[in-house]
């Protein structure tokens, strides 16, 4: 089956420019006849000021005219209706003018005298890209109004969940205190029972105000505006290291640091994602004899992936992307303390600069967490060891 006429639905409408009025008026009536709706001028200037009055799909317009020719015409019926695409219409031997006139924003050009079966694929073409376009344009605007609408949704999680920790404090400050208050003060008269139970109530208040405060922690840090700075990741991580070491009092921990790559991006922030990676790897090798902690790097596809390995107590591969959401554990507070904000936090970060996190482990063989970040532009492909 073929088809012949490229009737649009509703009717296209074309704006029809030549200064030689039987030709417009030609062309009109051929493009009317085969179900086109025109309108023709043959002053340029006349043309502009009625498409400023009512919209067109097409403008097909003589290129050799006086007064305003077909280039400047576009451009100006451009500037009215940036949908808005042009065919330039020129005489034999202008093939060049005409190309020019392509290269000035024109989609098209067609040669006088006309013939049909010439100028009928050329305006199918000219009305399915601005189809295409106009489609485009609606995507895009759409796309917009999701990702305005997203963030909104976001800003106002954010300042809910801010508001909710901050105003849980006080209350709970209440709990805390009333609690003691009533231990130290009626201590004769509070059974021995009653006494432990209060104890009770007193710790799990203050779990309970730690997990607000890393609650807080967390939106605060990941409500922050990301720098980019150059980051020296590898003497940031000595320094952590060193920190961390301090405070293990003499256990036999192995830690390597192998070359680390600088990465693009906010010192705090990154600072706080391997400090969290760090301390989790100390953490769960506490119980572990020949404890090991391996931090290092590779390059891959434009991209610098960190790791942080240990052999410690490692968790269920099953449980792998749990680990990154708020309050989620793997282990008991009673083998291992902590709140649970650590990985969420560390992954926001992460996710911020926009890179990738992962974790990989077995139960009793340790656990390697990877995340990614962007080299600075500069330095890009190799690793650490070019001196500094
Ligand atoms: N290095 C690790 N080895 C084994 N399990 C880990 C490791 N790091 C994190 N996890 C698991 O992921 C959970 C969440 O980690 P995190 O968010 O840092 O919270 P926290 O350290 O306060 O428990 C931990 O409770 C633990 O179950
Ligand atoms: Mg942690």
């Amino acid at each position: 089956m073929t088809s012949t006429t490229p009737i649009a639905a509703p009717l296209a409408r074309l704006l029809i420019v030549d200064d030689e009025a039987s030709q417009m008026t030609a062309l009109c009536d051929v493009l009317e006849d085969i179900g086109y709706a025109t309108t023709g001028f043959t002053s340029g200037v006349e043309a502009l000021q009625h498409l400023r009055k009512e919209q067109f799909d097409l403008v097909v317009a003589d290129l050799v005219m006086p007064q305003i020719d077909g280039i400047a015409l576009l451009r100006e019926a451009q500037a009215i209706d940036p949908f808005l695409l042009g065919i330039v219409m020129t005489g034999h031997g202008a093939v060049d003018t005409a190309i020019a006139a392509m290269q000035a924003g024109a989609l098209d050009y067609v040669l006088k005298p006309f013939r049909l079966s010439v100028i009928q694929p050329v305006l199918a073409r000219a009305l399915s890209v601005r189809k295409m376009r106009l489609e485009i344009a609606e995507l895009q605007e759409r796309l917009r109004q999701h990702v305005t609408e997203l963030e909104l949704a976001n800003k106002e999680l954010e300042s809910f969940s801010y508001s909710v920790s901050h105003d849980l404090r006080a209350p709970l400050r209440a709990i805390s205190s009333y609690s003691s208050i009533l231990v130290q003060d009626y201590s004769q008269e509070i059974p021995d029972g009653a006494r432990k139970l209060l104890t009770k109530v007193t710790a799990n208040a203050h779990r309970m105000a730690e997990l607000i405060e890393h609650l807080l922690h967390f939106s605060h840090l990941s409500r922050q505006v990301l720098k980019h700075d150059t980051v020296h990741i590898g003497e940031m991580v000595a320094g952590i290291v060193e920190e961390l070491q301090k405070e293990e009092n003499a256990r036999p921990l192995q830690v390597s640091v192998g070359s680390l790559p600088a990465a693009t991006g906010d010192a705090v922030l990154l600072r706080q994602v391997f400090i969290n990676l760090l301390a989790n790897a100390f953490k769960f090798t506490r119980h572990t004899a020949a404890a090991t902690v391996e931090v290092g790097a590779k390059f891959e596809d434009h991209e610098t992936v960190y790791f942080v390995r240990d052999n410690g107590a490692g968790f269920d591969m099953r449980y792998a992307a749990k680990l990154f959401g708020v309050f989620q554990r793997l282990h008991a507070a009673s083998e291992f303390e902590g709140t649970g904000i650590g990985l969420s936090l560390a992954q926001r970060i992460v996710q911020r600069h926009g890179g990738r996190i992962w974790a990989e482990g077995a139960v009793g063989q340790g656990a390697t967490f990877y995340f990614t970040l962007s080299p600075p532009s500069d330095a890009a492909v190799q690793p650490a060891s070019t001196p500094r």
